[in-house]
């Protein structure tokens, strides 16, 4: 990507684009682009998911999700958010949960967290329509606590038919509970990043960077959101050109 794009990428992310190439943002930036992601295959990994949507088709899996009272969150939403994008997209996104404005809407990542996640995909190049956005739960945890295991377990089987349905060829996770969920791990954040994961059962490719609204409370830490996205530019062209 010539510097001048780049720059602009950085820019919608709200990255400043003034540092010195010296620095050593940059420099960790430069590291991230010579990352050659290795692209492996999994065995299909025993996942418990609690019942079957494998045969569901799009409408089926939305009409389960809408009627879903699994869990006691059931009761405290206003509805449920399915998942909202692009059904073919290249890249599907994963996050943790609805929050208070995914609650009110029905769509994932609308509040402020949801403007920041647009401007990172803004800036890899893979605008918000291009992208399937879904969450670990469909439901908003009360008080935005975090999700619950059984609530987690409850809810695989619609994130996992998701994910078949899509078929994407690269999944970006967002922060460390959507992450830990998604791979089955109690691997904190900074061990997840920079590395090429596999989704337990689809087997499809994973990076890890972080949640939209930690980058809010931590601006600092967008360069390394930044060193995530390349990364996960990396893979997927990897994958994408890789015959499976
Ligand atoms: N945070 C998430 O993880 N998902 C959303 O949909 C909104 C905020």
């Amino acid at each position: 990507m010539d510097a001048q794009v780049r720059n602009r990428y950085m820019q919608a992310m709200g990255i400043p684009v003034w540092m010195p190439k010296d620095s050593r943002v940059q420099e960790e930036v430069g590291e991230v682009q010579e990352v050659v992601p290795d692209i492996k295959r999994p065995p299909p990994s025993p996942i418990p998911v609690s019942f079957d949507c494998s045969y569901m088709d799009w409408q089926q899996l939305r009409t389960a999700v809408q009627s879903c009272a699994r869990c006691d969150i059931s009761k405290t939403r206003t509805q449920t958010v399915f998942g909202a994008g692009n059904q073919q997209a290249p890249w599907m996104v994963i996050g943790e949960a609805p929050g208070a404005e995914e609650d009110r809407q029905g769509e994932p990542f609308v509040g402020k967290a949801g403007q920041l996640l647009n401007n990172m995909l803004l800036a890899i190049g893979m605008p918000r329509e291009t992208v399937y956005i879904a969450n670990v739960l469909k439901c908003r945890p009360p008080n935005n606590r975090d999700p619950k295991p059984d609530e987690a377990a409850n809810c695989r089987g619609y994130l996992e038919r998701q994910i078949e349905l899509v078929n994407p060829s690269l999944i970006l996770v967002v922060g460390r509970i959507a992450a830990q969920n998604l791979l089955q791990t109690t691997e904190p954040l900074a061990r997840l990043r920079l590395k090429q994961h596999l989704a337990p059962l689809s087997g499809k490719p994973v990076v890890v960077t972080y949640h939209p609204a930690y980058l809010l409370r931590q601006p600092a830490d967008k360069r390394k959101a930044w060193q995530d996205l390349l990364f996960a530019r990396e893979v997927f062209s990897q994958y994408a050109s890789t015959p499976h």
